[in-house]
């Protein structure tokens, strides 16, 4: 039987924070160690762009981003590790199923409808005031990421559960129109993803500002621990594990049974001070390791670049054989 085929992307906006690992990079990790499966981790660098106009943050979010999950141990001889814009294929293919993709499905994509509602509160006389034509398309590009090399499963966020049905919908109609030469791709949701809570108490988002930083150093790390909220208990007195943040990213970096003994600690009274000192303590030892890799490979990129042009020849050698299907599918062809 072959391989499931697992495929994500990961846009290149940002410096990743210690929620993307605990909720993406970690478990995508220890996934693609699974020999059942086979994996493709791409930077969506063509994505990053839509929402992101600084070429300076893009550039060095693509080399954060690759360092980051190459230091999280990902081993690109088991997983095609790959930058989306080094794949011209793709961008092919986007062009065609383009042609063969209603308005009308983009019309209800939600991001632009995001965009269309918040110029209709503003009172913006054009209800497209300011919406670009890559984010409209943007579900065609992610639906020629995916198609291009077959994925069966496709795990993301549930903000991009959509674009996955979006992808179905579109492979459907060219195999329906054409020849079937598309997988349907399923969209994979984790349910128990543990979703880390930032210094403020919120969701740890780079949006809210509330992040602990993955690559600083262990003084730095101790500091932004230092700065998660807690309420006024003196030392001694008892405390429970949902008076502060501070208890949900310890048991995101502990065995249950460290999580259980940390609570008694709490429950005897352990102050808030030394509480910090042993979160910081945990998410340093974890990341000791990966620290050291990330600041070897950031201070030597062209490494990074060698792999990632080592995964985008794998993928393209794939993603040429499939294109010239589907060019041959839409008759573009040779004349002989
Ligand atoms: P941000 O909210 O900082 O902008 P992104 O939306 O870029 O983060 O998310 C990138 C990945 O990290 C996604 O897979 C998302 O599910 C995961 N992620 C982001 N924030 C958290 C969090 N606080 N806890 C768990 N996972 C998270
Ligand atoms: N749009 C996705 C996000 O913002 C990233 C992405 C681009 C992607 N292409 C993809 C994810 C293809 C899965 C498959 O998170």
């Amino acid at each position: 039987m072959s391989k499931k085929r697992v495929l994500t992307g990961v846009t290149t906006t940002g410096i990743p924070h210690l929620g993307n690992y605990v909720g993406a990079i970690r478990p995508a990790v220890r996934a693609a160690q699974n020999p059942d499966t086979e994996s493709f981790l791409f930077l969506a660098d063509y994505h990053g762009i839509i929402k992101c106009h600084e070429p300076e943050m893009i550039h060095q979010s693509t080399r954060a981003v690759a360092a980051t999950w190459l230091a999280c141990g990902l081993d690109p001889e088991r997983t095609t590790f790959y930058r989306q814009s080094d794949i011209p294929e793709v961008m092919e293919l986007n062009w065609i199923l383009t042609c063969i993709t209603a308005k009308g499905l983009m019309n209800r994509a939600h991001a632009y409808k995001a965009a269309v509602q918040a110029n209709v509160e503003n009172n913006q006389e054009d209800p497209d005031f300011g919406v670009e034509m890559g984010l409209f398309s943007y579900p065609i590009l992610m639906t020629a990421d995916i198609l291009m090399f077959n994925a069966n499963e496709v795990p993301v966020g549930r903000d991009q559960i959509q674009h996955v049905e979006m992808a179905r919908d579109i492979a459907g109609r060219f195999n329906h129109r054409f020849q079937e030469l598309f997988t349907l791709p399923e969209v994979k949701i984790d349910e128990n993803v543990e979703l880390l809570v930032g210094l403020d108490g919120r969701k740890m988002s780079k949006s809210y500002g509330n992040t602990i930083p993955l690559w600083e150093n262990d003084k730095k790390t101790q500091k932004s621990v230092n700065k998660i909220i807690t309420n006024m208990k003196e030392p001694g007195e008892p405390k429970q594990p949902d008076e502060s943040p501070l208890f949900e990213i310890y048991k995101a970096f502990s065995t249950p049974s460290e999580t259980a003994a940390f609570t008694q600690m709490l429950a005897d009274g352990l102050a808030w001070g030394e509480a910090k000192k042993l979160l910081a303590a945990k998410i340093n030892a974890e990341l000791a390791e990966p620290r050291e890799r990330y600041n070897e490979l950031t201070a030597d990129p062209s490494q990074i670049e060698d792999i990632l042009q080592a995964g985008a020849a794998k993928a393209r050698k794939e993603a040429r054989e499939l294109l010239d299907k589907v060019r041959d599918a839409v008759g573009i062809r040779p004349l002989k």
